[in-house]
Parts: structure tokens; sequence; C-alpha cells
């Protein structure tokens, strides 16, 4: 999904709601929040339930680094070339 709009069309309230909504649906999820300025991430843990499922991160401060193509660790190798040529 992606949201845009112009300052004030009300991307950050959808988002919350959003999230919140997901989360009580779905409590066993964790989000993760790419904040730069903070304001959203501090709203949404003081909506949450349990704030410990946030993980918050500043891009500023934070070094992201994500590998799509990564197998995690275990999964025999016939499954990990099933999903490599889903991916690819
Ligand atoms: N569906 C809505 N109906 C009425 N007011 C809204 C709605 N969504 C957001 N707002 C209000 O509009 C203002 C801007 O919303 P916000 O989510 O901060 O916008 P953005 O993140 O796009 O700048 C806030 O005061 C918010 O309460
Ligand atoms: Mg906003």
């Amino acid at each position: 999904m992606y949201v845009i709009g112009g300052t004030g069309a009300g991307k950050t309230s959808f988002l919350a709601t959003l999230i919140t909504r997901f989360m009580k649906s779905s409590p066993e999820s964790v989000v993760v929040l790419i904040d730069p300025n903070g304001d959203f991430a501090e709203q949404l843990a003081s909506e949450m339930a349990d704030c410990e499922k946030l993980i918050y991160v500043d891009p500023v401060q934070a070094t992201i680094a994500v590998n799509p193509l990564s197998i995690p660790d275990g999964i025999p190798r016939d499954q990990a070339e099933l999903v490599s040529r889903e991916v690819i």
C-alpha cells in the first residue's frame, strides 16, 4: 500500500487507524515504523495496547538494510530454490 496526499490530507490519521485496528485483529503481529520525525511513533505507542509490538526506526540514526533475497536459516535447499524461483 502506498499512501500519498498533501499535508493535512489525513495520511497519518489513516495509517494510525489502519495499524491500531490491524494490531487488534492480529495481536501476534509486530509493526515496524520508519518515521523521520518520531511524532507518529509517539502517537502510535500511546494508542497501541502493547507498545512492545511497535518497532520504531529513526532513519537518520539507524542504517537499515533489507535483503529481499535472503533465505532464513534452516529452510531446506529444495524449498529455498522454490522460493527463489518465485521471487526472481
Ligand atoms: N477522515 C477525517 N475526517 C476529518 N478529519 C480528519 C480525517 N483524517 C484526518 N483528519 C484531521 O485532519 C488533520 C490532518 O490529518 P493528518 O493525518 O495529520 O494529515 P497528514 O498526515 O496527511 O498531514 C488532523 O487534524 C486530523 O485530525
Ligand atoms: Mg502526517
